[in-house]
């Protein structure tokens, strides 16, 4: 099953929970004249998701596909929507593009530099490119500007099937769950390191008012505070285990 909840104007979180791994995935549909999605998805949830959106748009109509970082819930299902959707692209990092997506896209992809602007129609997005963060050296994020959201990929991930928009302090749940991945197979997400402090600054000096969480729950208050407490999380879990990244 899916949840569909609109968290900014046109941005709608399509949630989708995995008991198994005790973790959501979201994906974010925003429409406009060229509608975005952010998130493919994994190719195993491609017809639940294909389902969802349908409800929000003929899927046909989709133009860009985005992500943060290559990782099958990132971009696992991006031929599927491209298939789907014929002029559809995907759209990231130009490493991404350069590493991963000449090979694994089957159409040519968008690639995006630091600071860079793609407009959809109404809406424009402020590429930042954040290697390593949370990881892969293609990571980034994007930044709808107008309604102030982050698409913040799996920063501030949070287990459970929690609510879809909160304004109480997502790190506490966030630091929990890092903990627990700890104890598993899953441990070491993020490779804290001597830029993590820097990135997170100037993604708060973006002055988002929401942080659209690809894991959890997505938080709107004072997000340029939580972007740089949550430095200070993210060294105390790893930053003594990769200070010599
Ligand atoms: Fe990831
Ligand atoms: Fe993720």
């Amino acid at each position: 099953m899916y949840k569909i909840n609109e968290i900014a104007p046109d941005l709608y979180r399509i949630s989708i929970f995995a008991p198994q791994f005790n973790i959501q995935f979201n994906h974010f549909l925003i429409k406009d004249d060229e509608p975005l999605l952010y998130h493919a998805g994994l190719k195993g949830m491609f017809p639940l998701l294909h389902e969802a959106v349908k409800t929000l748009i003929d899927p046909k109509k989709i133009k860009w596909v985005g992500f943060s970082h290559y990782e099958v819930d990132e971009c696992g299902a991006l031929n599927e929507w491209l298939q789907v959707a014929p002029n559809a692209q995907a759209v990231c990092s130009t490493v991404g593009t350069i590493i991963n997506m000449s090979d694994f896209a089957i159409r040519p992809s968008k690639p995006l530099q630091h600071n860079e602007v793609l407009t959809t129609g109404k809406y424009s997005y402020r590429f930042m490119r954040t290697p390593h963060l949370p990881h892969g050296w293609d990571a980034g994020v994007m930044f709808e500007q107008t309604n102030r959201t982050l698409l913040c990929s799996d920063l501030f991930h949070q287990n459970g099937d929690v609510t879809h928009l909160t304004d109480v302090d997502i790190l506490e749940g966030h630091k929990k769950s890092m903990l627990e991945l700890e104890k598993s197979p899953l441990m070491d997400y993020v490779p804290y390191n001597h830029n993590t402090a820097g990135l997170l600054k100037e993604l708060a000096d973006l002055n988002p008012k929401t942080l659209a969480t690809m894991h959890g729950s997505s938080f709107y208050g004072d997000c340029s505070k939580a972007l740089l407490d949550l430095d200070g999380v993210m060294k105390d879990l790893w930053g003594d285990k990769t200070n010599n990244f």
